[in-house]
């Protein structure tokens, strides 16, 4: 179904770099660029299948993609990534970062290993290739930089302290970022979902998908129900449009009004 915000040319001429964009958020969001005319799209991520069915659905699309298995955890990795695409395009106009792993568990059992893991992919990862690709950006005088970061981090999350400590890193670089590269017209900010319907909630609480979990969940969003990839995409284009060009440094909640239920 077309996107009725944005037209079939709004994104035309422009290439999208996707981390994470096997991943259920990460597709969704391609997929939307794609209905939006984007020229090129760039999915990086180290999951085989996925990427190859990734790539097959943007293809079944007719949209020009490359694949390209990339670690996250390594920055040689990153850097051999960013080199080929911009062996294929002079210019990659937007970078989206939806690469994300979450690892559960209550401060006082977490391990120190499942914490490391988490900040190299959730944090250090965001800044690394964030950089690589704002040093080309800076030499065009122009980019767009939209993270997914999570809703976790605007509040107490009891069994999800750590990764919400791993996202709040990217809600401050963000800032930073956003002061550092607007100067040359560059624009970064980062959207903040709430629990999504994909199948990163099983890890969020073992076996989540059934009922009782999805009522729990829903009992906390104003809107009562439970948030879908498809709502979070047309944020993600909206902040890579020339529609938000003064829009730098937002941390944006996409929580259905999460914050203001008291339960
Ligand atoms: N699903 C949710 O409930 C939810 C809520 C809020 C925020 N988020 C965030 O949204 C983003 C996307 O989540 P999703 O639900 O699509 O999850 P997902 O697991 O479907 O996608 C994450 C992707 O990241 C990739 N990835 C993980 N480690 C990697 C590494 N070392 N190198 C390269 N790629 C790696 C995975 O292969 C996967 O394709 C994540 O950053 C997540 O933290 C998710």
């Amino acid at each position: 179904m077309q996107n009725k915000i944005f037209s079939k040319e709004a994104f035309s001429g422009k290439n999208l770099v996707i981390s994470g964009g096997a991943g259920d958020i990460g597709l969704e969001v391609a997929m939307e660029f794609v209905k939006a005319g984007i020229n090129k799209i760039a999915l990086l991520d180290n999951n085989t299948d996925q990427l190859n069915f990734a790539s097959d659905a943007l293809k079944k699309m007719s949209c020009d993609n490359i694949k390209i298995e990339t670690d996250l955890s390594k920055e040689a990795s990153i850097k051999a990534a960013i080199e080929k695409i911009y062996k294929e395009e002079k210019h990659w106009d937007i970078l989206v970062t939806s690469a994300g792993l979450y690892i559960g568990g209550t401060l006082i059992d977490y391990q120190a290993d499942d914490w490391d893991k988490l900040m190299v992919i959730n944090a250090r990862s965001v800044f690394l290739l964030s950089r690589l690709m704002a040093e080309q950006m800076i030499k065009r005088g122009q980019g767009k930089i939209v993270h997914i970061g999570s809703s976790s981090t605007h509040y107490g999350t009891p069994g999800s302290g750590a990764y919400a400590a791993s996202k709040a890193i990217v809600n401050q670089l963000t800032q930073t970022m956003a002061v550092e590269w607007g100067p040359h017209n560059i624009q970064v900010n980062t959207i903040c979902p709430t629990v999504t319907e994909t199948k990163f909630l099983k890890f969020v609480e073992g076996d989540a998908l059934h009922e009782k979990f999805r009522e729990k969940l829903k009992r906390k969003i104003a809107l009562n129900r439970l948030l879908m990839p498809s709502d979070i995409a047309p944020t993600v284009l909206f902040l890579a449009s020339e529609a938000a060009q003064f829009i730098n440094g937002a941390v944006i909640p996409i929580d259905g009004g999460a914050k203001l239920v008291s339960t």
